[in-house]
């Protein structure tokens, strides 16, 4: 089965690296060829990893990147494939553009799935005639270690597609979850009101960054602490999914913070930009 994944960033090189991990064919596609490169680069240093901690062999790591072409082209990249999972940008009009295009370039038979974390499964597929071939992935990060799947199912998604994904989701070692598309699915719509209410706790002056942190990952056993969280997730994507759940379910509930709209103009995104809820330079 050949899968084509469009984006090669955190989110696509961890899904083309969990599906050629796992014997497929992976066709990855990005606009920009330094993109691909570097997104190469990051799958074999995280094989590396896993060589080093023995859960994969050296054989097994070279026939992983092995299975994976890059691709510039968009129709060229999807030609061929059985199912194509977009990660690209988390951005509306970029997504509608790419399934129109999608619609055209791919077999009348190919399951066309979109990684995104808020944005409507049914929206998307109402732009192509394939509806019930249209199904969100949406994995967690990091891709190659969290263990979920949420499989999205839009209006008109088919059983037979869903059940397609559950199964491929199983194939590659995770554990899937089915929902229902409304705004946030599961996944998100239960993280960010924590994640929202951690930064309001800051806001307010409950408690510091720190306290906050280590009272919500010792004492609820998490990972990480929500704003440690926010941070490698991005504080605009979290600005972004929060907005998505305010406007789709008109709840004041879900109003993003002010603290959280002021970081993200005064470009403090976490992680990525250096500084966030904690400073990364
Ligand atoms: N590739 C392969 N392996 C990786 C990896 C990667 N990119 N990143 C980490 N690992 C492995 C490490 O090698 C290590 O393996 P072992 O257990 O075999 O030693 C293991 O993962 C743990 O890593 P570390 O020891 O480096 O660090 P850690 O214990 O702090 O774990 C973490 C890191 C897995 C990221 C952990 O902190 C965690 O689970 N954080 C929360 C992650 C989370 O909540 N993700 C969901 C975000 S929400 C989302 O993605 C969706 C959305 O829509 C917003």
């Amino acid at each position: 089965m050949n899968i084509a994944v469009i984006g090669s960033g955190t989110m696509g090189n961890g899904i083309a690296h969990v599906f050629a991990q796992n014997s497929f064919s992976v066709f990855l596609i990005d606009i920009n060829q330094d993109s691909l490169t570097k997104a190469v680069a990051t799958i074999s240093k995280n094989l590396d990893r896993m060589v080093s901690k023995g859960t994969v062999t050296v054989e097994q790591k070279s026939q992983t990147i092995q299975r994976i072409s890059t691709f510039t082209d968009l129709q060229e990249g999807v030609r061929d494939a059985d199912l194509v999972v977009e990660a690209a940008t988390e951005n509306v009009e970029i997504k509608l553009e790419l399934f129109r295009q999608l619609e055209q370039y791919t077999k009348s038979t190919c399951i066309m799935a979109s990684n995104t974390s808020s944005i409507s499964i049914t929206k998307i597929a109402s732009v192509t005639q394939r509806p019930d071939k249209v199904i969100g992935m949406h994995f967690m990060n990091p891709v190659p270690v969290m263990k979920l799947v949420e499989v999205i199912r839009g209006y008109s998604t088919s059983d037979e597609v869903t059940n397609k994904i559950l199964d491929l989701s199983k194939q590659l070692g995770k554990i899937p979850a089915e929902a229902n598309d409304y705004p946030g699915f599961v996944a998100n719509r239960i993280l960010m009101p924590m994640i929202n209410e951690a930064i309001y706790s800051l806001f307010e002056g409950v408690a510091g960054v720190e306290e906050i942190d280590t009272i919500m990952k010792l004492g609820m056993a998490h990972p990480m602490g929500p704003l440690q969280l926010a941070d490698f997730i991005g504080l605009d994507v979290c600005l972004s999914i929060l907005r998505v759940l305010h406007d789709g379910f008109g709840n004041p509930k879900y109003a993003p913070c002010p603290l959280l709209v002021n970081m993200v103009q005064a470009g403090h995104k976490g992680v990525k930009s250096g500084q966030g809820f904690y400073s990364y330079t």
